[in-house]
């Protein structure tokens, strides 16, 4: 089997596991249930849940405590995706290949079904101790998971990039772009990576190498948003292209231009799997799959 094929197969098994944990829309509050649906099944590339559950099986896992971590992760991605696109935040009206939660539902109803996203998850989560009575390490990746996506991860990131909004290009210095892409976005992927790897048994030594992998995946993929952003269109991403610009954004892009932003993509993502070679010799398809992040059109 290609890889391509296996990579649509795990995206398939990936969205049925997401699928099984979304409400059922109905009551009272059906609209935002509607609202939390519409955004989480637009789609998307799904990458956080099919790096976690690949992760997962690297290290040997074989349990059923993945499967809510993995709706999870998607859920607090997708919240954050909800909130970023709202008019207070980068205002952009696509998202997914269809107009943003906050453009059909309105503001209100996509802030709440960003926080139903959000609590879900942890609701969500909290099954693994259900599934797995016995497994020791679901309180680990309980508390990564939530480490990452709050103030010091996702949120802080996402905090600096709005107070980034408008500055000049001496004041967001390379140090603070970093910050900002590892937070906004690496966090979660490590999280995706270290939970699949602390749920697998893995030693801590080795969830930190796990972390230092995700750490450049991550920042490499941010680098590569940044750069679609800026070479991409509409109907490629399903998303606008052009957003960065629009909102006055300090990018790696402006930083360093598009040539050398391509460079440090590659440069990153070749570490990354030198690193992940040392640490498994079952990590073929993990490494396609870092050589199809550098690649991707959208
Ligand atoms: C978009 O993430 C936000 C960033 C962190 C760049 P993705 O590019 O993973 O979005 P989807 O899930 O495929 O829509
Ligand atoms: C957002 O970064 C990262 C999040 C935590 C949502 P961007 O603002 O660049 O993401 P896109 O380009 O809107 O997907
Ligand atoms: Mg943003
Ligand atoms: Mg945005
Ligand atoms: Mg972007």
């Amino acid at each position: 089997m290609n890889w391509q094929n296996e990579h649509t197969k795990r995206i398939e098994e990936a969205e049925s596991i997401i699928k099984s944990w979304l409400p059922e829309e109905k009551g009272y509050q059906k609209k935002v249930m509607e609202a939390m649906n519409y955004s989480i099944l637009a789609g998307g590339k799904r990458i956080r849940p099919v790096l976690m559950l690949e992760t997962y099986r690297i290290f040997g896992g074989k349990g059923r405590a993945i499967e809510p971590f993995l709706a999870a992760i998607e859920m607090i991605h997708t919240y954050s995706l909800v909130h970023d696109d709202l008019p207070a935040m980068d205002n952009d009206e696509y998202r997914r290949g269809r107009k943003t939660t906050h453009v059909v539902y309105g503001e209100g109803m996509a802030i709440l079904a960003g926080d139903g996203l959000l609590n879900l998850a942890f609701e969500t989560a909290v099954n693994a101790f259900m599934l797995e009575p016995d497994n020791p390490y679901i309180g680990k990746a309980l508390q990564i998971l939530a480490a990452k996506a709050g103030i010091y991860g996702m949120i802080g990131g996402q905090t600096a990039d709005i107070e980034a909004e408008g500055m000049s290009r001496d004041e967001v210095t390379e140090e603070l772009l970093l910050f900002i892409h590892e937070h906004k976005t690496a966090a979660l992927i490590q999280a995706a990576m270290m939970i699949g790897a602390v749920l697998a048994g893995a030693d801590e030594t080795k969830v930190k190498t796990v972390e230092k992998i995700a750490y450049n995946i991550g920042i490499a993929f941010q680098i590569q948003d940044d750069i679609l952003d800026v070479t991409s269109s509409l109907e490629a991403l399903g998303k606008a292209a052009g957003s960065d610009e629009k909102n006055a954004k300090v990018t790696y892009v402006t930083l360093k231009g598009l040539e050398q932003a391509a460079k440090d993509v590659e440069n990153l993502s070749r570490e990354a799997i030198d690193l992940l070679e040392t640490l498994s010799s079952e990590c073929e398809w993990l490494k396609q799959m870092i050589n199809y992040l550098i690649t991707r059109e959208k």
